[in-house]
């Protein structure tokens, strides 16, 4: 593979806001034990100190940058710089120092006994047992713009309006309200059914900016800003702009991103903690998944930490599957699938994000230009201003750029992201189903207990086929992944309501969507797939639960109408079953198929197009 192809195999380098890999340090292919982690990787306080000995490895070493480095990955890691300038950082803090002088291991041992009383009690069970169910409201630590700009032919903003749930797969997640999918119903266990197990797919915390973009960019219009040969100064609402600095790294979790882990490893213990207990019975413990990306990492182990506490050291089992082109893994299906590294087929929103964008930003960039001396605004460039005030807000908790927009203009940002991902991850994707349609494997043999039959898509043999490494028949499953793979796995798993309403315009936000990607790929977007015995029914029954939203899933064949969003799992699986035998990985991700740009071809299943048709 020649090296544009391979960086070209990373879809989510394409995201304009994606989530982008670098080549890290090599992680030992499969879960390593906590003394592994501790020798490899960086040791950094988690939290408050008394974490120090949980790893995090903070080793920015993108291989786009430092060339030499992409040839020598089991080079020691922690050679490695810790904010490499190619952040386009203007301003960047080098913690901690590589060489402290006042470290002295022997002084501050982790364990010096005299813990005092150690007995636990009984685990929690929110989704079973409370009246009602806790829901996630809110980003703690991050602070809104006071104001947002007015529009002069408008009433004031509404109260109403939240601007963190108008930044597509940038906002926090949050509970989306009861009913936004079609089902009232909420997640806690419906009248006379008891939850049995649960498998949680989620996506990483907050991060900074990825390394590429392929429309906006906020490392990208920083650095054009601050190489421009004239001189440039503000004035009026960009006045700040004099004094701002660009702060932010790149790929890795921040420390909200961090938090947003621990809360919901925390808020899964609440909710589920009594699925351990069918783990003391059968004397085993669980096996969580994530891949070898830094922020893949640190998130399952933030999670890991929320979720059993400090230490987690023999409570669970982490696997950490690779990352990187070539490897088969259905957490990162992108790495081996080459029609998902051609941008042509797999980055078709950006055309729409970019007409939108003329659209809704036009007023915006009328409104800022005059005010930005010396320096030529372009809608993108506008539009990387609204980048801006997400990704500062989430990495440093405030940015002065939010400010700079109307509620409109938010509403407009939110909805580019929305075509963003819907062309290019989801319903209207050739390369979407593909791609999801690993997990979706993963999925039924663990709901039917019964090994992958045949490894012809990113399922990796070697360690689905061990049942130490994917364990079948157990309660309790969490996986972490991408913004793109959980869209690819809602869109092979069929969830077609979100796909109703078809193709998303260019040109207008339709009046009612169900496609949102701030509902769907937020940072931690969270997807409960929750098995319940229940009365009513001789079936185990299976609920599909997005950010607390319960799912409808009766567009997967044979699945009922049902108050509270369930289907029978002999159901859910024969459909899903049909899905794989009809997904080609071969055609749709090795396929010579071509398909134009824009509206004239659309699809709204997220398959490539039928073999013979192009
Ligand atoms: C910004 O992106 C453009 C187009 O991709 C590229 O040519 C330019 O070098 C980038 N500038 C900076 C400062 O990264
Ligand atoms: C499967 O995963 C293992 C462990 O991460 C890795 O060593 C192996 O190369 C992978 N196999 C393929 C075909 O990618
Ligand atoms: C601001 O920049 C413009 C254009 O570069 C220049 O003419 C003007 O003198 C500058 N004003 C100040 C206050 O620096
Ligand atoms: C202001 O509101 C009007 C009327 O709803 C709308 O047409 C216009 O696009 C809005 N402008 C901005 C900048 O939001
Ligand atoms: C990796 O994926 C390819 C393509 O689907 C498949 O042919 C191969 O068997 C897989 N390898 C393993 C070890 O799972
Ligand atoms: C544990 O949970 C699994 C999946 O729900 C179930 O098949 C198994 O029987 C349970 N084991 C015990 C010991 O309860
Ligand atoms: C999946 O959805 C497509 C499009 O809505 C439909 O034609 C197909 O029958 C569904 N398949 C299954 C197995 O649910
Ligand atoms: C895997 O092989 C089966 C049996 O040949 C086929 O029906 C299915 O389409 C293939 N699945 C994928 C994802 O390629
Ligand atoms: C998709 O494109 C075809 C061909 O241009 C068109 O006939 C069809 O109406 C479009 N479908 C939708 C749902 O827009």
């Amino acid at each position: 593979m020649s090296e544009s192809y391979k960086e070209q195999l990373d879809p989510e380098s394409q995201a304009l806001l994606s989530d982008h890999h670098h080549n890290g340090p090599a992680v030992p292919p499969t879960r390593p034990s906590y003394r592994t982690f501790r020798t490899r990787h960086l040791v950094l306080a988690y939290a408050a100190g008394i974490l120090s000995a949980v790893l995090v490895e903070l080793l920015l070493c993108s291989h786009y940058t430092i060339p030499f480095l992409q040839s020598s990955q089991s080079r020691p890691s922690v050679e490695a710089d810790f904010a490499s300038p190619d952040a386009g950082s203007t301003e960047v803090h080098h913690f901690p120092p590589t060489s402290p002088t006042n470290v002295f291991p022997s002084l501050f041992p982790t364990d010096v006994g005299h813990a005092g009383p150690t007995p636990t009690g009984a685990e929690a069970g929110l989704v079973a047992t409370a009246p009602s169910y806790p829901l996630h409201t809110g980003a703690p630590h991050l602070v809104s713009p006071l104001t947002l700009t007015k529009n002069a032919s408008k009433q004031d903003a509404s109260p109403s309006f939240d601007i963190f749930k108008h930044w597509g797969n940038l906002s926090p997640w949050f509970s989306v309200e009861r009913g936004s999918f079609g089902v009232d119903s909420g997640p806690e266990a419906p009248d006379t059914c008891r939850v049995t197990g649960l498998h949680l797919l989620h996506r990483h915390g907050a991060r900074y900016p990825t390394e590429w973009a392929s429309y906006g960019g906020p490392a990208n219009f920083s650095g054009r800003l601050h190489n421009a040969a004239a001189g440039w100064n503000a004035s009026g609402q960009l006045e700040f702009m004099n004094e701002w600095t660009y702060k932010l790294g790149e790929e890795i979790l921040t420390p909200f991103g961090r938090q947003q882990l621990f809360d919901l490893g925390v808020s899964i213990r609440m909710k589920y903690g009594f699925l351990l207990k069918n783990f003391t019975e059968s004397n085993t413990i669980p096996v969580f998944r994530t891949e070898s990306q830094d922020r893949m990492l640190s998130s399952a182990l933030n999670f890991a930490l929320g979720f059993f506490g400090y230490p987690f050291d023999g409570q669970y089992q982490q696997s950490i599957t690779i990352e990187d082109n070539g490897f088969n893994n259905t957490l990162a299906p992108y790495k081996t699938c080459p029609n998902a590294g051609d941008r042509s087929k797999s980055d078709r929103g950006v055309e729409y994000v970019k007409t939108w964008t003329a659209i809704y930003l036009k007023d915006a960039l009328d409104r800022l230009s005059p005010q930005l001396h010396g320096y030529d605004l372009t809608i993108e460039d506008v539009f990387t201003l609204q980048q801006m005030c997400a990704y500062e807000t989430v990495a440093i908790g405030y940015s002065k750029f939010c400010e700079l927009f109307t509620e409109e203009e938010w509403k407009g940002f939110n909805y580019a992201m929305d075509l963003f991902f819907w062309y290019g991850s989801a319903f209207g994707s050739p390369v979407a189903r593909v791609q999801g349609i690993g997990y979706v494997q993963e999925l039924v043999s663990r709901l039917t207990h019964t090994p992958i039959p045949v490894h012809n898509s990113s399922t990796n043999a070697t360690l689905d086929d061990n049942p130490a490494t994917f364990p079948l028949g157990q309660s309790l499953y969490v996986d972490a992944t991408h913004e793109v793979v959980v869209l690819n796995v809602i869109t092979a798993l069929n969830l077609s309501n979100f796909a109703e309403g078809g193709p998303l315009p260019a040109d207008h936000i339709p009046e009612h969507r169900n496609f949102k990607s701030s509902h769907l790929a937020p940072f931690a977007t969270n997807i409960q797939f929750q098995l319940l015995s229940c009365e009513s029914h001789a079936d185990p029954q299976i609920r599909v639960i997005v950010n607390d939203g319960v799912v409808p899933l009766t567009g997967i064949r044979g699945c009922p109408e049902d108050k509270d969003g369930k289907c029978p799992i002999p159901t859910f699986v024969d459909a899903q079953r049909e899905i794989i035998a009809k997904t080609d990985w071969n055609w749709a991700c090795h396929g010579d198929w071509h398909v134009p740009p824009g509206p004239a071809w659309n699809t709204t299943t997220g398959d490539a197009p039928e073999p013979g048709t192009v």
